[in-house]
């Protein structure tokens, strides 16, 4: 349809007709079973809002979604728009988006989210509730697992990557635009949560936000910034207030910062029963004041409650809202159809499933994993990783032989698809050197009773009967015939993701009671970590050689922990979020600003500087580490002028940073070369160090490579007090090196 065709079709629609654009229902309402992503309660309404309604959330499957489809449009003239949770997979489960960020590949994701819309649009889906790009800061908070991470350059790079993958080059929003067909396997991506939802207080989900204007400016807008300028079609609000006014009913946020600066004209939509959520915030009386405050501020489509469908004919009577309102939002949700050709295909894209991505999968999964550890056992000569030929390897632990690779929020993930640890062991290596045992259970039946009930999360299975006696036996057994022993452990998946916030970052009491009474008969050992988020792991890394963070890897992650395992590839993931000692650092980030006392560089001698007692200010593991199979050496980095004038620069001058790198290593590996600035003196404190740019770099044994980077206008300027960017004269230090703990340090002064 043209334009005037679609205005032509919005003036002729009954008001009944309109308000059901802006409502979304799940299955349940369409005689197809009910996904249950939050939490349920009945709708209460009217049998014309179903007939009427504009979208569906979560049902999946081409012959349901045609079924559904079909049936609609015996009693209305309008498709329906199919929304999913296709967050990092459908089918084929790529590595959750934390990990997959540790590949610090931004292209990997695009990949993967283009082979993701393959197969979900395939499956029936016009639009994913994905990419997340929540800046967190916090492990406490389970939600961590379905962001890139800490760091806003980082997400943000990430933000355009899974729009592109998803949506292909055409975006959906931005001056000029609107009239351009989407490609057809493209899945519309949704960007959320808008905004910070990262920094809830106390790592709580759906806990309360504060934090000045400006810091949400400078560290927390960007990623969802960088979506909405690479053309996302939908931007979600988030469950969490902002300046005391929850994200759903903030006209700041969502008129003033989405739509009129950053000129979004896509749709909105809000979180899960958020519209209604105002009322038990406790900044809207009833269902009517939620839905005025929610549609005021900007929100197009309510999803999941009886708001919007009950309350916007007598608000529209009282006056309290105008049809203009009303019909801008309607227009909206139309266009967004159009773009997807649906008025003239509404079954579009529905076919037979691709073939399964598995190798894509699997170079995913092998870039996510993390090294963190690997020591040269006593006696031995080299480090334990990769394992050695001829080596007997005993592999135990709840992850062995598990199946949940996947992650909480791979909804619609194959879970039988996955292969277990214990098989892609035995594809590779014979019984005279493999044998294997689950040794514990995931969680004791207290922990378990703790996740609550399982049975409004369908997709995960329950757990397994185990005798703990005999299976310690047998584990004591398999470490002492073993040469080396690779502990499948970590996280149980209901642990993280949503409503999966932790006070206690270590691994579960119960697997570290059984550790503890194994770990003495290995000779060597190798834990294999899973879960969610950065874990507290000084217990562990004191009495394992080896830690691979192997997170929830997805369909192949098994197959990819042996191919590292086994050397065939060198790890090289990175850390995007920083590993904790102890939970109290949290939240712990590595670009946190100058003290006026800091613990390490203060004049101040004894007590009185900013520190803890009873831990280092440091993390285990910091943001942007890893080790490989390769041993890099840095050189110095040279700049091409020390100093420039700010009229050069912002003439476009930018400064030349060049370092070289060498393998001095036996095996080739690949290294993320990352380049941090610290503005030492500006009119608002600046953080120790930001992250500016990184390049991965593959290198063999005695290979030498030069790396350049070049900074610019926008790397060195900053958000002052007044919101906007500005760039002052001064020092600036400049530091390259393998993660932000440490690197080789020059300085750049602007005149
Ligand atoms: C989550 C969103 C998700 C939505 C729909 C909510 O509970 O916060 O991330 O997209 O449910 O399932």
């Amino acid at each position: 349809m043209n334009q005037t065709e679609l205005k032509e079709l919005l003036d002729s629609l009954s008001l009944k007709e309109k308000i059901g654009q802006l409502v979304q229902l799940d299955g349940g309402c369409f005689g197809a079973g009910e996904l249950a992503t939050g939490p349920q309660a009945k709708l209460g309404i009217e049998p014309w809002v179903a007939q009427n309604a504009g979208s569906v959330l979560n049902v999946m499957g081409a012959d349901n979604v045609r079924d559904i489809q079909s049936r609609h449009l015996g009693h209305s003239r309008i498709p329906l728009l199919f929304m999913a949770d296709v967050v990092y997979g459908y089918k084929t489960v790529y590595p959750m988006p934390l990990a997959l960020a540790s590949s610090w590949e931004p292209e990997l994701a695009q990949r993967c989210a283009q082979a993701t819309a393959r197969e979900a649009v395939a499956d029936g889906a016009h639009v994913t509730f994905s990419p997340m790009v929540d800046v967190c800061r916090d492990a406490r908070w389970g939600r961590c697992m379905e962001s890139p991470g800490e760091d806003p350059l980082l997400n943000a790079r990430f933000a355009q990557a899974y729009v592109r993958g998803f949506q292909g080059e055409t975006p959906l929003s931005g001056a000029g635009v609107s009239s351009v067909p989407l490609g057809e396997q493209s899945l519309v991506s949704c960007v959320k949560h808008f905004a910070a939802y990262g920094a809830v207080e106390a790592g709580r989900d759906y806990n309360t936000v504060d934090m000045s204007r400006w810091r949400m400016v400078s560290d927390y807008l960007s990623p969802y910034r960088a979506a909405v300028e690479a053309g996302c079609g939908l931007v979600m609000s988030s469950f969490n207030t902002v300046e005391g006014v929850p994200s759903t009913a903030n006209r700041w946020l969502m008129r003033d910062v989405l739509r009129d600066e950053w000129g979004f004209d896509g749709v909105t939509i809000a979180d899960y029963a958020a519209v209604a959520e105002l009322v038990a915030h406790g900044i809207a009386a009833n269902d009517a004041e939620a839905a005025e405050l929610a549609l005021t501020a900007g929100i197009d489509i309510d999803m999941k409650t009886s708001c919007y469908a009950n309350q916007i004919e007598s608000l529209l009577e009282e006056g309290r809202l105008s049809i203009e309102q009303v019909d801008q939002a309607v227009m909206r949700v139309l266009e967004l159809k159009n773009r997807l050709g649906l008025f003239e295909d509404p079954y579009r894209g529905l076919a037979e499933l691709p073939s399964p991505d598995r190798e894509g999968a699997r170079n995913a999964a092998r870039k996510s994993m993390v090294l963190l550890r690997n020591e040269v056992a006593a006696g031995d000569e080299a480090p334990v990783l990769p394992l050695r030929r001829g080596q007997r390897v005993a592999l135990l632990g709840p992850y062995a032989n598990s199946r949940d690779l996947n992650g909480l929020w791979a909804v619609y993930g194959d879970r039988d698809a996955v292969p277990t640890l214990a098989e892609a062991f035995s594809h590779e290596l014979g019984e005279r050197e493999f044998r294997w045992s689950e040794g514990c259970r995931m969680l004791s039946e207290d922990e378990l009773a703790d996740l609550g009930d399982f049975g409004s999360v369908s997709w995960i299975q329950g757990p397994s009967p185990l005798d703990d006696a005999a299976e310690l036996a047998r584990s004591v057994e398999l470490a002492e015939w073993a040469d080396i022993v690779v502990f499948a452990v970590g996280e149980h998946m209901l642990q993280s993701g949503e409503s999966g916030s932790r006070t206690d970052l270590r691994l579960p009491a119960s697997q570290c009671e059984w550790l503890s009474k194994v770990i003495p008969y290995a000779k060597r050992s190798v834990a294999l970590l899973f879960g969610g988020r950065p874990l507290e792991l000084c217990e562990l890394s004191g009495s394992v050689d080896a830690i691979m963070e192997c997170w929830f890897p997805g369909t192949e992650g098994a197959g990819a922990a042996v191919d590292l395992l086994l050397g065939n590839d060198s790890p090289s993931g990175r850390l995007t979020m920083s590993f904790p000692r102890s939970v109290g650092q949290e939240p712990l980030y590595y670009a946190a600003f100058a003290t006026g006392r800091p613990a390490a560089t203060s004049k101040h001698s004894g007590r009185f500087v900013s520190r803890y007692i009873d831990c280092p200010n440091e993390p285990l593991y910091p943001f942007g580490f890893g080790l490989t199979y390769g041993k890099v050496e840095y050189s110095a980095p040279g700049l091409s002028c020390d100093e420039l004038s700010i009229k050069d620069l912002i003439a476009g001058k930018r400064v030349g940073i060049a370092v070289e790198v060498a393998n001095a290593g036996k095996a080739a590996c690949e290294e993320v070369v990352q380049l941090y600035v610290r503005d030492v003196a500006a009119a608002v404190v600046r953080p120790v160090k930001e992250l500016k740019d990184w390049r991965k770099v593959r290198l063999e044994p005695g290979e030498r490579k030069r790396v350049d980077f070049s900074i610019g206008l926008e790397d060195l300027s900053y958000v002052g007090t007044d919101l906007r960017k500005s760039v002052d004269a001064g020092l600036f230090e400049i530091t390259v090196g393998p993660d932000s703990s440490c690197g080789s340090m020059v300085e750049f002064e602007l005149k």
